[in-house]
Parts: C-alpha cells; structure tokens; sequence
C-alpha cells in the first residue's frame, strides 16, 4: 500500500509479533513489508511515498533519492540499528526529518558476540572444531591449535569506549586481561573503575594481544584499520569487528592474516557487506559471521519496539526518545 496518506507509517521489514501487537496501538495506518529481510529497493521506494514516518534497517540506504520519494509527508526516520552510517543525516535535517536510532539496548548482545569472537579466535575453536569434523586422526599433543592465553594477562585494546565499548571492557574485566582504550569523552567512572588505560591508537595497536573495535563508522573511521596499523599490532595478535566493516581495509586484513602479519580475526561486518572479500573466505584463522551482534531474540525485540516508540512519538508531537543530532 503505497497512496499518500496523512501520518502513515511505514516498516520496511516483517516485524516480530511482539513488535506488529505495537504496531497495532498506534493511532495512524500502518504498513509493513513482508520479508524479514527487508525490501528491495523500489519497493521501499514506492511503499514510502506518503508515509509520515519510516521504521528501517540498517541495510536500507535513507539518502535524498529516498527522502524525494517519500515527499514533503515524511517527518522521522526511525532506523533500528544504533549505527546509522546508513542514513544521510544531513539531507533530512534539511528536510526537517528526525533521525532516531536504537542505542543502549543492544549493548550487551554485541558485546557477548564480541567476546564470543575473541574467545574463539584466540583459542582457535572453529578451526579446532573443523579439524575434528575433518575425521582426521588426533591425539592429544602438547602442540595441537595452540592459541593465545586470554586470562593470563592478555590486554584487551578497545577502539571506541562509548555503551558497547565498555560492555566488552566489563567481560574482559571478568577474565582479567588488562584493558586498554582509545582516548573517549564519554566513558568517565565506569572506564576508572574498570582500570582501562587510555592510549592514542597507535600505542594502543602495539600494546594490545587483541583489538576489538566499537567505533561507530564515520568518515574519520573509515579504514581506521588498514596496513600499517595492521603491521603496528604484530605477529599472533587478534582483530574483533562487531562494528562497521569499512572500518577495516578488508584487502589489507586479508593479506595481512595470510602472511602472519597478525595472527586471526574475528568478523562480524564487512566492507562491502554481505560479500565478502574472497581471500578472506579461504583463510583458516578468520571467524565469519553474517552481522548478528545484536541478534538475541530479546534484544531485537527492544531494538524494533525502541525505533516503533521514536516514530510514534515523533507524529504525536513528542521528542523522540532516542534521536541522532546532526
Ligand atoms: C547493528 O549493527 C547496529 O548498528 O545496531
């Protein structure tokens, strides 16, 4: 259903059932895609047109071509994602669109898969796990997939220690790494508590066994990662990203986790998400997974009723609970 229509809102994904019973709450129409997914591109583009508000994925690019099919109607664009390099921010403030995001809910989801990834490239569990399903012969030997000592003062480096940052620092705390972090505004009495030390990023690459990054992606971040940082954190260190995949220069990781010039990486994003740069594909000491940091069932829950109240209120005239400032 795409025809103009005062205070639609439009979702560009199926929502789960506990999401479509606060769709149902809602005073104005409603429309939904079908697929969990989301949509493609010209039926998101046609299904706008009208809509007050837009509840999307962090897969659906919000830029003017979009803003100019949805026309003058669209008041708020609700993304359910925290990260939201997918919006173009400044094309709808100019429009007088509020941009709102899903932070704070999702913290400890991707933290866990970010710890999840740490453990299992550090102590090489899917190659292991491979090897036995492989039916080659084994026996115990002193020297089989042996990994790196995690809680045995192993340092953490954290890039980025705003909600999710310090919910990996907590999970590190617990297994007694030393803790490590780029300098952060925001971070305050929890980063003391938590004993980390601050340290300009390129100490901090030196310094660190395994680095996790929990920087949002901005153009500043963009292949914050690349070759040199990758040679600066050395033979046998690990490279965590549950956050954005540009952040890495995937080209460079790859070649880098071929010729030991860092040990393993954990992936949950890529570049040019979701294909995945071949080489990368071939290699024994990288962990892949399809961006589920936040896929806990609880977690997604919040995530779509966070974005659904941004929108609500947004067309019932409130402040939006969790907006982005331009
Ligand atoms: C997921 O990647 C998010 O930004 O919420």
């Amino acid at each position: 259903m795409s025809a103009p229509n005062q205070d639609r809102l439009h979702v560009s994904f199926r929502p789960s059932d506990r999401a479509r019973q606060a769709l149902e709450t809602l005073p104005g129409p409603v429309t939904c895609a079908a697929a969990p997914s989301g949509q493609d591109r010209s039926e998101l583009l046609s299904d706008v047109r009208g809509a007050a508000a837009l509840v999307c994925l962090l897969t659906d690019r919000v830029d003017a071509e979009l803003l100019d099919a949805a026309g003058p109607s669209l008041r708020v664009v609700a993304n359910m994602a925290v990260g939201y390099d997918n919006v173009d921010v400044a094309a709808c403030a100019a429009r007088g669109i509020t941009v709102t995001n899903t932070p704070g809910v999702l913290d400890e989801a991707t933290a866990d898969l970010a710890f999840a990834l740490l453990l299992a490239t550090s102590r090489r569990v899917v190659e292991a796990d491979a090897f036995v399903r492989s039916g080659e012969p084994w026996s115990w030997r002193p020297d089989l997939f042996v990994g790196l000592d995690v809680s045995s003062g192993a340092t953490l480096g954290i890039v980025g220690l705003g909600r999710i940052g310090l919910a990996m620092a907590r999970r590190a705390r617990a297994f007694d790494m030393r803790i490590v972090a780029t300098p952060s505004r925001s971070a305050g009495d929890e980063a003391a508590r938590l004993g980390i030390e601050t340290l300009p990023l390129a100490d901090l690459l030196v310094t660190s066994d395994v680095v996790s990054l929990h920087c949002p992606l901005t153009p500043d971040t963009r292949h914050l990662v690349g070759a040199e940082e990758l040679r600066l954190m050395g033979p046998g260190s690990v490279l965590v990203n549950t956050a954005r995949g540009p952040i890495v220069d995937e080209a460079a990781l790859a070649a880098a986790l071929a010729d030991g010039t860092i040990g393993a990486a954990g992936l949950d994003v890529f570049e040019n998400e979701p294909a995945v740069h071949p080489e990368l594909l071939a290699l024994p000491n990288v962990v892949l997974l399809p961006h589920i940091g936040s896929a806990g069932r609880a977690t997604r829950d919040r995530m779509a009723m966070l974005a659904i109240d941004n929108a609500r209120a947004v067309l019932a005239g409130e402040p939006a609970p969790t907006p982005v400032h331009p």
